[in-house]
């Protein structure tokens, strides 16, 4: 029974008995966010976990997100507050099917996006992230064929600004695509002097109206350089927790869904991650990440590439 726990004071005693540190993605809960040692995008976050001194990483985000992390620092204790907190695009993408599309395709290289399973990290070439895409890609020479999973919607953006046409896996991220370009386009006429900052999780009919398209990294530091006062902000509304903290006098408003709000663009996975799940993994050092010793190797090199390429 947790009740009367101070959950913040006991996770910073265990955070410092355990040597601990906190990674957390800007899609946790603000509580979560005002914790942690770390926030970041997914590359950020993977290269933190590849650096830290501590022994035990609490990663605070998705399943694949901790397993990159794993992957990259095999040595620590790496603990998920849930393990149910999975990805849609991992979801859409079994390793079975992945192969079988790798192997009609002989001639062509996997560009993977990291929001996948370790297993279909292992079959791919070079991972990338939001924030490292485009580096990424521009240095692949355009004659070089190539398929991209499993997010449609990032690898369709993607061709269409570097004119490439990479063979897309059908997958996408639920969050982002319940974006309502109907709402989007009613909430402009509302605040005409509003730029809008997408992920490029989003369908095209949403980016199409952003004026600004990059990782959740990149979209806070959009909203920091835009002289406007007024955000509108079409990726999981959690980020605008920083967004408020950073920047009091701006206002921010999630772009919305159908029923013309922000809640049901959650991120349902996210979500799972709570304080007492943060606590209890602390004291109890489990859920933990365990990778087979050969498949996390064989997702390595593809994680290696990533990170050789993006710098
Ligand atoms: P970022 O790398 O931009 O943080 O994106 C992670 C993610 O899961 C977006 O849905
Ligand atoms: Fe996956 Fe979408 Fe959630 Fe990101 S927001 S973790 S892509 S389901």
């Amino acid at each position: 029974n947790l009740a009367g726990l101070d959950l913040r004071a006991e996770i910073d005693r265990l955070r410092k008995e355990r040597n601990a540190v906190i990674l957390a993605h800007y899609y946790q809960r603000p509580e979560i966010q005002d914790l942690a040692d770390y926030i970041g995008d997914s590359l950020e976050l993977s290269r933190k976990a590849a650096a830290t001194d501590a022994e035990v990483i609490a990663f605070c985000g998705v399943r694949f997100m901790a397993e990159t992390a794993k992957i990259l620092a095999p040595e620590k204790t790496v603990i998920l507050p849930d393990m149910d907190a999975g990805c849609s695009l991992e979801d859409s993408c079994p390793p079975d099917r992945f192969k079988a599309f790798r192997e009609a395709h002989p001639d062509h290289i996997a560009l993977t996006y990291i929001n996948c399973s370790t297993e279909v990290k292992a079959l791919s070439d070079v991972i990338v992230t939001s924030s490292s895409a485009e580096t990424i890609l521009s240095k692949i020479p355009p004659e070089q064929k190539i398929i991209f999973g499993p997010d449609r919607h990032l690898g369709g953006y993607l061709n269409r600004k570097f004119g490439r046409d990479m063979l897309l896996w059908p997958g996408v991220c639920i969050v982002h695509e319940a974006f309502s370009e109907t709402e989007l386009l009613k909430l402009k006429a509302q605040h005409p002097d509003a730029p809008i900052a997408a992920h490029p999780e989003c369908p095209p009919h949403i980016v199409d109206h952003a004026d600004y398209v990059g990782s959740t990294s990149g979209i806070l530091a959009y909203a920091k350089e835009t002289p406007a006062q007024t955000l509108i902000v079409a990726t999981e509304p959690h980020i605008i927790h920083q967004m408020q903290l950073a920047m009091p006098n701006k206002t921010f408003i999630g772009a919305p869904g159908a029923d013309g709000n922000c809640n049901c663009n959650i991120c349902p996975y996210m979500a799972l991650n709570t304080l007492e799940k943060l606590y209890l993994a602390l004291r109890d050092l489990t859920p933990r990440v365990e990778i087979e010793e050969n498949l996390r190797l064989a997702a390595k090199k593809s994680l290696d590439a990533m990170l050789d390429l993006a710098s």
